[in-house]
């Protein structure tokens, strides 16, 4: 189905399933500890061994020699794998940091050996007898250092990363208010609950992977890759994830080292990432150095916009880019971004939940915040007076749908705003300053193809078949109720099956869009089994009408199954974009809204209230989609107060490598959360109407906190985390 113009009324118009909260129909299977994860499938591949990865003892440098001896008498053993019995295994378009194979360490913790034997235990104690001689090499590792001679970033044509609007100096120089000011966001990992695991069987020359992964046609692709067998020879399974934030967007050495071992030793091989190496093993958010400059006129309109951000990354990798929104954000005549890129041998940065924006709304909503003080103006009139309904720098492509300003009048009287002491550090009760913040979020709504399958059978019943993912989202939810609403069936007449590469491509989970693209193949999927219906029964599709389980046409009822009484119905279609998104600007915004109290003394901070209220479209399950927006608020509170891979600048790695030391919100950091989804539908996005939310929500957070902590102090901090140390 190709989708070219503004979606008209259709059967998910009909809101009877659509749009309902409704809980998951996975939530059973995860309560009870049944969904199969893939470190514990057991049902699978006979006779599975255990996989325990050895990570590199030095960031940057060769290993001389590996004495695999011990390891390979140890109790259990059935073998090893070693990186220098190996190639460097080929690359994906998306991973910069070698997998597996060669003498050369390029990070600390980069997969150098695999240890496969009978038990877990077993393969860990013998990981431990490997003697590896290294020749270390001095590396760079401080972005701080090298920020200054950083070169610009390249884009994909190798031209240097600058986008220019308008005359921004001459606009800064002339403007009446302006500030100028630098923020800096630390290196931040994804530390989801389920750690990479994979399951790899072969059978001849075709490999099965049991895996925990978000994009299923990326990691079927880059595995065939890495092997260097057809693509048509592997086969990806990943019904279940327990998160994955963008660290399981693209395969990790989990997925090849599991293959590679199971094809050498002729067994099936399970493999999970310890959790103390990932941290280094896999990918993080890179840290931001970010320059803003704005210069406004005196009733708060933007007449100069600036933002600059250098971040790091191995020889190979992309900057963060945290200027993107910058470009489309806000109105204003004369703009300026740029990224650049400074070489270090860190481990790779990539894409974690809402890569650019989350790091760079972090500075760019503080630098707002800062203006609104300087003009003596309302944080949340500042925004308003700057609002776009078309792209800046193109002012000919308007949005599809934007109601920025909606979410900031909303919140604003939902929140009590106009009843804060807008003086910093005034208000205190007893020992605590009170304060209170705000900040705007913007994410972007990306389309992009996806195919779907549904089978109806005899009975009535529903089969939902792509290989889309659900990675804690709701995906399974919102896909079974898309399949009711267009097919007229209660949603307990529907299964959904998920992660299978065998299944038709979906647009999987990543940049917000698993939610519209993924329901919008279903739907495409579900027109055209309601066309086959209509023919089986003999009648026009226009003039039937699917609901209640049945099918009425002229008159006559059936019951759907009806249809399929001569033999299964299946259709399959997918969802295909004209230039929807290129003709109009689609993005999602949000105002967030936070009130905190900090200790006088020792300047700990509490959360005390947070509001979000969002513009995003049709939302397909005020459930699912509120749990997404209150996790990433919560992940929003950890990047602004915690969060922060420490790095060792001597070293080159990242200290705090496990959740004790690396510290994200737990339930008695996060108070009262509060989730608005203004009513409304956008017509450009898809047959749906709806948009994604779940990077959304942690856009503009962080931002926010710090805003409401120098409401209640006084004190400006730029460089997150506020941990209390910048508080003097
Ligand atoms: Mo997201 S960082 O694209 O999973």
């Amino acid at each position: 189905m190709k989708f070219d113009s503004p979606a008209k009324t259709n059967p998910i118009d009909r809101l009877k399933v659509v749009g309902k909260p409704t809980p998951r129909i996975d939530g059973p299977l995860k309560t009870t500890g049944t969904a199969p994860y893939a470190y514990e499938r057991h049902d699978v591949a006979a006779g599975q061994a255990y996989g325990y990865v050895l990570g590199a003892g030095i960031a940057k440098g060769r290993i001389k020699s590996m004495n695999l001896a011990h390891a390979n008498q140890a109790s259990g053993v059935i073998g090893v794998l070693s990186t220098l019995d190996h190639e460097p295994v080929p690359l994906g378009p998306s991973n910069t940091a070698n997998l597996f194979g060669g003498a050369e360490v390029q990070h600390y913790h980069q997969a150098i050996a695999l240890v496969v034997a009978e038990t877990f235990e077993q393969a860990r104690a013998a990981a431990h007898l490997i003697l590896v001689d290294y020749e270390r090499e001095k590396g760079h590792f401080d972005l701080a250092e090298l920020a200054p001679a950083a070169p610009l970033a390249k884009d994909g044509k190798g031209k240097p990363k600058v986008e220019n609007f308008g005359d921004f100096d001459s606009a800064f120089a002339s403007a009446p208010v302006s500030i100028d000011a630098v923020y800096t966001t630390p290196d931040e990992t994804h530390a989801m609950m389920e750690p990479h695991a994979t399951v790899a069987a072969w059978d001849g020359d075709n490999v099965t992977v049991w895996t925990s992964n978000q994009m299923i046609q990326w990691g079927k692709r880059d595995l065939a890759k890495a092997l260097g067998i057809p693509r048509e020879n592997v086969r990806l399974d990943s019904p279940f994830i327990g998160g994955g934030f963008g660290g399981k967007l693209f395969i990790r050495s989990d997925l090849v080292v599991a293959a590679l071992a199971a094809r050498r030793f002729h067994r099936p091989v399970k493999v999970t990432l310890q959790r103390p190496l990932i941290m280094n093993n896999t990918t993080h958010r890179p840290a931001t150095i970010q320059r803003i400059q704005l210069g406004a006129e005196r009733d708060g309109r933007l007449t100069a916009i600036s933002h600059e951000s250098t971040s790091g990354n191995l020889p190979g990798g992309k900057p963060e880019s945290a200027v993107s929104q910058t470009q489309l954000f806000y109105a204003g005549a004369n703009r300026r971004t740029a990224m650049r890129l400074a070489e270090l041998d860190l481990p790779e940065g990539n894409a974690m939940r809402a890569p650019g924006e989350a790091p760079g709304l972090m500075a760019l909503e503080i630098a707002m915040d800062e203006l609104a003080d300087k003009l003596g103006m309302d944080p949340v009139d500042l925004r308003i007076v700057n609002d776009t309904q078309v792209d800046p720098m193109n002012p000919d492509r308007p949005y599809s749908y934007r109601d920025l300003v909606g979410c900031l009048r909303r919140g604003a009287e939902v929140f009590g705003w106009h009843e804060r002491s807008a003086q910093p550090g005034t208000n205190r009760q007893g020992r605590w300053l009170i304060g209170h913040g705000m900040a705007a979020g913007f994410r972007n709504n990306i389309l992009t193809k996806s195919a779907a399958r549904v089978r109806l059978a005899a009975d009535g019943r529903v089969t939902v078949e792509t290989d889309m993912t659900d990675i804690g989202t709701g995906s399974y939810t919102i896909i079974a109720q898309t399949a009711a609403e267009t097919m007229g069936v209660p949603l307990e007449q529907v299964s959904v099956e998920l992660g299978d590469s065998d299944f038709p491509i979906s647009a999987g989970s990543g940049g917000q869009w698993g939610a519209v693209n993924s329901t919008a193949g279903v739907y495409a999927a579900c027109v055209k089994l309601r066309e086959m219906v209509a023919q089986k029964l003999g009648a026009n599709g226009e003039d039937i009408v699917f609901a209640d389980g049945r099918v009425e046409v002229d008159g006559r009822s059936f019951a759907l199954g009806d249809a399929a009484s001569g033999g299964e119905l299946v259709a399959e279609d997918a969802i295909e974009y004209g230039d929807v998104d290129e003709t109009h600007q689609q993005s999602t915004f949000a105002a967030h809204f936070v009130e905190v109290a900090v200790d006088a003394f020792t300047g700990e901070t509490h959360l005390k209230r947070m509001l979000a209220v969002c513009s995003a479209g049709r939302i397909l399950n005020p459930v699912s989609a509120r749990s997404q927006v209150i996790g990433a608020m919560t992940m929003g509170a950890g990047a602004a107060l915690s969060e922060e891979l420490a790095v060792d600048k001597r070293f080159g790695f990242f200290v705090n490598h496990d959740l004790a030391g690396y510290e994200v919100p737990v339930h008695a950091d996060i108070p009262h959360q509060e989730v608005i989804f203004l009513d409304e539908t956008d017509p450009w996005s898809s047959p749906m109407k709806a948009k994604g939310v779940g990077e959304l929500g942690l856009c503009g957070v962080g931002a926010a906190i710090a805003n409401a902590v120098y409401n209640a102090t006084g004190v400006r901090i730029r460089d997150y985390p506020l941990t209390l140390d910048k508080y003097l």
